[in-house]
C-alpha cells in the first residue's frame, strides 16, 4: 500500500476525503496532521478524531500543528463550513487520544525514519505544517515521494477572493515554500473540483448506502453544498479535497498537465493567487502536474463503492 500522511483541517469535504483514505486498501495512512484553516486548530483536530471513529480507526494517529498561517492572520471559512467546521450530522464528541507530538515534528521525524521516496503527502488545507517541516527540515524535500494537494485555481478563478483559492490565500508564504521546494506536487485545482459536485442523486447514493457513514456523508454533504449552490445557482457542491485521494487510488479519473505554478504573495489584491503557466510562455521550472479535468461520475462511483466498505 501507498503510504501517506493527510494533512487536514477538516471541514465536511476533508472530512469525506479521509474516509475514503481509510476506505482504500491501496493506501497506508501512517498519520493524520491537522492545521488551522476552515475553522480554528482546536476543532480541526478534534474533528479529524471525531471522522476517525466514524470510519471505525480509533487507532489513527492524529497531530496537532499550525495554530495559523506563517505570516498572516488566519482567515477561517464558518461561513461555508459551519461554527464547528463539521456542521451537518450529529458526531460525538471523540474519545481516541490526540499525540503528544507536534504535528511538523512527526512529518520531520517520520520523512528522516521511513526510506527516501515512500512517504506521500496529502495537504487538503493551508500548506502551513508542511512549509514548517521543510524549513525545519530542509533535508526531508528529497525524501518526499510525492506531494498531492488541493489547492489554487486558474481558468475557474478563485472562491475567497476573485484571483485566489482558499487553501493557498490562507498561507500564500507556505504554499510558496512548498511550491518551490522541489518535490514533486500534483495539484487538484478548482478547475477540477468544481466540476465534481455533490448532486442530489450522487448525495442520495451516499444516503442509500444505509450504513452509519452513508448517511454521515449525505448530511455532511446537505450541509457543505448549500453555501456553493447559493453562490453558483448548481445543484450541489464541490467536493473539493476528496480529489487528492481519488487520485491516489485511481488516477486515471484525472487529466493534467506538467507546468509552472508560482504564488502571489506580495499583491494584496491578488495575494494567494497560483500563477499557472498552462502554455509554456516562460521558462521557469515545472514544478507541478496541475490537474484540469476529472471524470466526476467515475469519481462518485469509487467514493460510493468504498464508503460502502466502511
Ligand atoms: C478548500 O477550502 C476548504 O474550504 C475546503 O476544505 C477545501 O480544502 C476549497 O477551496
Ligand atoms: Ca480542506
Amino acid at each position: 500500500a501507498r503510504r501517506i500522511i493527510i494533512d487536514t483541517d477538516p471541514g465536511q469535504d476533508d472530512a469525506v476525503a479521509i474516509l475514503l483514505a481509510l476506505a482504500s486498501p491501496e493506501l497506508e495512512v501512517i498519520g493524520i496532521t491537522a492545521v488551522a484553516g476552515n475553522v480554528p486548530l482546536a476543532l480541526t483536530q478534534t474533528n479529524a478524531r471525531k471522522i476517525c471513529e466514524l470510519a471505525g480507526r480509533p487507532d489513527i494517529k492524529v497531530y496537532a500543528g499550525a495554530v495559523r498561517p506563517l505570516m498572516r492572520r488566519l482567515v477561517t471559512a464558518e461561513h461555508v463550513h459551519g461554527r464547528t467546521g463539521l456542521d451537518g450530522p450529529t458526531l460525538p464528541d471523540p474519545t481516541m487520544p490526540l499525540q503528544e507530538t507536534h504535528a511538523v515534528d512527526f512529518i520531520v521525524e517520520t520523512l528522516l525514519a521511513e526510506e527516501p521516496g515512500t512517504v506521500t503527502l496529502c495537504p487538503l488545507g493551508p500548506l502551513t505544517n508542511i512549509a514548517a517541516a521543510l524549513n525545519r527540515a530542509p533535508e526531508i524535500a528529497g525524501r518526499i515521494k510525492e506531494i498531492v494537494l488541493m489547492g489554487g485555481g486558474f481558468f475557474e478563478g478563485g472562491n475567497v477572493t476573485p484571483a485566489a483559492e482558499f487553501n493557498i490565500y490562507v498561507d500564500p508564504h507556505a504554499a510558496d515554500i512548498v511550491f518551490s521546494s522541489g518535490v514533486p506536487i500534483v495539484m487538484m485545482p478548482l478547475d477540477v473540483t468544481h466540476k465534481a459536485l455533490t448532486t442530489a442523486k450522487r448525495v442520495a447514493a451516499f444516503r442509500a448506502l444505509g450504513t452509519r457513514v452513508g448517511i454521515a456523508t449525505a448530511e455532511l454533504l446537505e450541509f457543505f453544498e448549500r453555501f456553493d449552490e447559493e453562490k453558483y445557482g448548481s445543484d450541489g457542491g464541490p467536493l473539493h479535497d476528496p480529489c487528492v485521494i481519488a487520485y491516489l487510488v485511481e488516477p486515471g479519473l484525472f487529466r493534467g498537465r506538467n507546468c509552472n505554478v508560482a504564488i502571489e504573495t506580495a499583491s494584496e489584491i491578488t495575494m494567494g493567487m497560483t500563477v499557472i503557466d498552462w502554455w509554456g510562455v516562460t521558462d521557469r521550472p515545472k514544478n507541478a502536474t496541475v490537474m484540469r479535468d476529472i471524470d466526476a461520475d467515475g469519481f462518485f462511483d469509487l467514493l460510493t463503492e468504498r464508503l460502502g466498505r466502511l
